[in-house]
């Protein structure tokens, strides 16, 4: 007796075991979809942890797949990992029409996601996307699915593709022919898929029959609530679609990114973006809502440091302000003068305190580097990360160099063509300062 109940026993274990291998083979068979978005270097790291809760969060249970490039950190990669991503390495396509070869390097990579053959469908996000509402009905749309961004061009930043082999390779064969008018993939895409303005709009409500029963289009457009901008926000200060039916939040807008704690206050959209950061879970140490347990290298900025800037900052316009006097001919027109006085101040006050913010960059910058040496963990300070969707921080300071340089001129140049003419006198600032020397 003894003996039969551990045999069924056994066998009974055996059936277990089994059904699990089986409804697992099953599970890993039926997710031939999946959500996948792209990363290029560390800056949109939190991005792709946002979007996937988001994802996550609207209730989905597909795959989700980031795709990485060399410029990710291995501690980007653990950590996505833990999210729940997962992380497949990709090289680089070099981009052919290196017509903005920085800021568009690697984004020809995105047509890679046309060569993920091992899923029947893949619906692609952008890392600065988030999913405010279920959008498992896009892997049901067809062929090739985009929208229209206020214009006839398509907008590559929420696509529903079904990875081919024979596209990818008909792609691959024209990268180097076709236009690109963005000098991009998005360029691209739209010399790819001719007429894609004329496509018909994809309808999510249909019965599936009817789905299913229907010519599958090469190419379906998506309404804007599967990839509404933010940038359409801001031209009204609302939405321009109906607001509870919206889908996909696009945070495009170059420097105004939801990762940036400035812009929370400028555009109210960040607010949906940060309220799913807050709710990240701790899946690396120190992880949770959307902390970085690298920021803490950089120390606690000292309490004294604002009354000094302060004082820094009024003292610079004084000494800006009284310099100027000095330089300025007291004979110019009054106009003149006050146009002189104006960019000398501002020019010697930027200077000033540019200098000022420089020493405190420097500073604080040298103590994070001595705290980072602390810390035996060499990827902690794997900055090469400076591709793709990387800022170009030099471009700014030369900007500010010529903006600097240029009123430099135009100051030194136009007292020598208004001087040896009439000799007016200089007007109300000169009266004010210089009246006690006058009389
Ligand atoms: C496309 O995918 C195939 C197999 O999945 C792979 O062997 C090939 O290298 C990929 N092509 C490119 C350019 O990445």
């Amino acid at each position: 007796m003894k003996v039969i109940d551990f045999r069924y026993g056994f066998i009974f274990f055996l059936m277990f075991i089994s059904c699990n291998w089986v409804i697992g083979a099953i599970k890993s068979q039926s997710s031939g979809e999946a959500y996948v978005t792209l990363l290029y270097g560390d800056e949109f790291l939190l991005g792709v942890r946002v979007l996937g809760k988001s994802i996550r969060d609207s209730g989905s249970t597909k795959d989700m797949v980031v795709l990485i490039s060399d410029g990710v950190s291995q501690y980007a990669n653990d950590l996505l990992r833990a999210d729940g991503w997962i992380v497949e390495k990709i090289s680089l396509l070099s981009n052919p029409n290196q017509v903005r070869p920085t800021r568009f390097w690697g984004v020809y990579t995105k047509l890679k996601v046309f060569n993920m053959t091992k899923y029947k469908k893949v619906v692609y996000l952008d890392a600065d996307t988030i999913v405010v509402k279920s959008i498992d009905d896009l892997f049901k749309c067809g062929k090739f699915c985009a929208n229209l961004k206020h214009s006839e061009r398509l907008n590559s930043g929420v696509m529903v593709i079904e990875p081919s082999d024979e596209v990818f390779k008909d792609m691959m064969s024209k990268v180097t022919t076709l236009p690109s008018y963005t000098g991009g993939d998005q360029g691209f895409l739209n010399s790819y898929y001719v007429g894609f303005a004329n496509a018909q709009v994809y309808e999510p409500n249909q019965p599936l029959d009817v789905l299913n029963s229907r010519k599958v289009p090469e190419m379906e457009r998506l309404s804007t609530l599967y990839n509404a901008d933010v940038g359409l926000y801001m031209l009204a200060n609302k939405w321009m679609v109906d607001e509870k039916e919206l889908r996909v939040i696009h945070y495009t807008l170059g420097p105004l990114k939801p990762w940036d704690w400035w812009t929370s206050w400028l555009l109210k959209p960040v607010d949906v973006w940060q309220n799913v950061r807050v709710r990240l879970q701790e899946s690396l140490p120190g992880t949770g809502g959307g902390k970085n347990p690298r920021d803490e290298l950089i120390p606690k900025v000292p309490a004294f440091l604002g009354g000094i800037s302060i004082c820094v900052c009024f003292a610079a316009a004084l000494v800006s302000l009284g310099l100027s006097l000095v330089i300025i001919p007291r004979q110019v027109m009054p106009w003149t003068g006050l146009l002189l006085m104006y960019e000398w101040t501002f020019t010697l006050f930027f200077l000033q305190f540019g200098s000022y913010l420089h020493l405190v960059y420097q500073w604080g910058k040298a103590v994070a580097n001595r705290a980072g040496q602390f810390r035996a963990d060499p990827e902690s300070l794997d900055h090469e990360s400076g591709k793709g969707h990387q800022r170009q921080q030099s471009c700014c300071d030369v900007a500010a160099c010529y903006y600097g340089l240029g009123m430099a001129f135009l100051a030194i140049l136009t007292p020598v063509r208004f001087d040896g003419r009439r000799r007016p006198r200089f007007g109300v600032l000169h009266d004010i300062c210089c009246r006690t020397s006058v009389d």
